[in-house]
């Protein structure tokens, strides 16, 4: 008999689905193995308003295939000049689920984004007032500061006195890549959760620079040290109930990628669960994938768990060299790799 786990339905607290033809062809492979997405709002031009998110999400809507039940959870873009009513407006009609902080420049179509934590003050007061939660890009933007330290730094300039000022705030650390990142949501309150992907669980910096430069590998926050991807394991498949999946899939053509100035993105939607299923395999805690995937997540949110459930089956599983993303092919993670757990369809 094939080994099998079934777990509740699970989630994705962080992803990028873009729009058009990319987003028509990547909705469906998120809405094969999640109920829900937290969807970013970096288009271009970025998602700031309440009606710019209710619109965004009727086409994403409209893009899930018949027969498939996919709710798409929309954040708004902070900029120097969101309207804290707007956002409170939204967020008490369901069409916000949370707001987004870029740090102006930190990582793909993040032009818009905050220049100064200062300035977004009335607006994250609001938020905390609410009850709405902050997703963060945690990484300093600062040419002086060395791209691997980007994350531990804006954990002590930004993190840590936001959470002094505003400690009723929901803050969601997303897509979190060292120790330090680790350290701080340890050590912080309840109102603190962060999101891991699954790239930062498999691989360290050496996947994307030793023998040659691999465009694939790249995305941000940049991986680390192997010292870190450790601490992330540890984190995502121990007992705290704040770290949560978020896979941060973000598409990108090919061509996009593999360019004398590559985009920052791992596409990682069509295996994503099978991806981290492995991690809690070889880390000894399939026990504990259901609360990471599933449980975690919509509780530190205050939304309901899902009804259903997803079997994952042991049976091995090619991933393809490259997946469809619309008006051109996609490099996936895991091109070309055996998985040893597959979803039943
Ligand atoms: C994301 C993208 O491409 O939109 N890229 C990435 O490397 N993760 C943006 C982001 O989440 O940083
Ligand atoms: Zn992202």
């Amino acid at each position: 008999m094939v080994e099998s786990l079934t777990i509740r339905r699970p989630d994705d607290w962080h992803l990028h689905f873009r729009d058009g033809a990319t987003m028509r062809a990547v909705v469906p492979q998120t809405a094969r193995q999640f109920a829900r997405a937290i969807v970013m709002p970096n288009l271009s031009p970025p998602v700031t308003t309440s009606a710019l998110a209710a619109a965004y999400r009727q086409r994403i809507l409209d893009a899930v295939p018949e027969g498939m039940a996919f709710t798409p959870l929309m954040t708004a873009y902070l900029t120097d000049n969101s309207d804290a009513e707007d956002l409170a407006a939204g967020f008490a009609d369901g069409v916000l689920t949370a707001a987004k902080l870029y740090p102006a420049g930190a990582t793909t179509n993040s032009d818009h984004g905050v220049t100064d934590i200062g300035r977004i003050a009335g607006v994250l007061e609001k938020m905390a007032e609410i009850g709405m939660p902050l997703c963060v890009h945690g990484e300093v933007t600062h040419a002086d500061i060395d791209i691997f330290d980007r994350e531990a730094v804006f954990i002590d300039r930004i993190l840590v006195p936001l959470v002094e000022r505003l400690p009723d705030l929901k803050v969601i650390f997303e897509h979190i890549t060292t120790r330090q990142a680790v350290e701080f949501v340890d050590g912080s309150g309840a109102n603190i959760g962060a999101t891991i992907t699954p790239q930062h669980l498999h691989i360290n910096r050496n996947a994307m620079l030793v023998g040659g430069i691999r465009p694939h590998m790249y995305c941000l926050p940049v991986a680390k040290r192997e010292e870190h991807r450790l601490a992330l394991r540890k984190a995502a498949t121990g007992e705290s109930t704040r770290y949560f999946l978020g896979t941060d899939s973000a598409p990108h053509h090919r061509h996009a990628k593999e360019s004398d100035c590559g985009c920052a993105g791992i596409f990682n939607a069509p295996f994503a669960l099978e991806s981290y299923l492995a991690v809690f395999e070889e880390e000894g805690a399939i026990d504990r994938f259901e609360a990471f995937a599933s449980e975690n997540g919509p509780r530190f949110y205050g939304l309901p768990l899902n009804e259903g459930t997803v079997t994952l089956e042991k049976v091995s599983v090619s991933v393809p060299a490259t997946v469809d993303g619309g008006e051109a092919e996609i490099v996936p993670f895991h091109a070309s790799e055996t998985l040893s757990w597959r979803l039943a369809s």
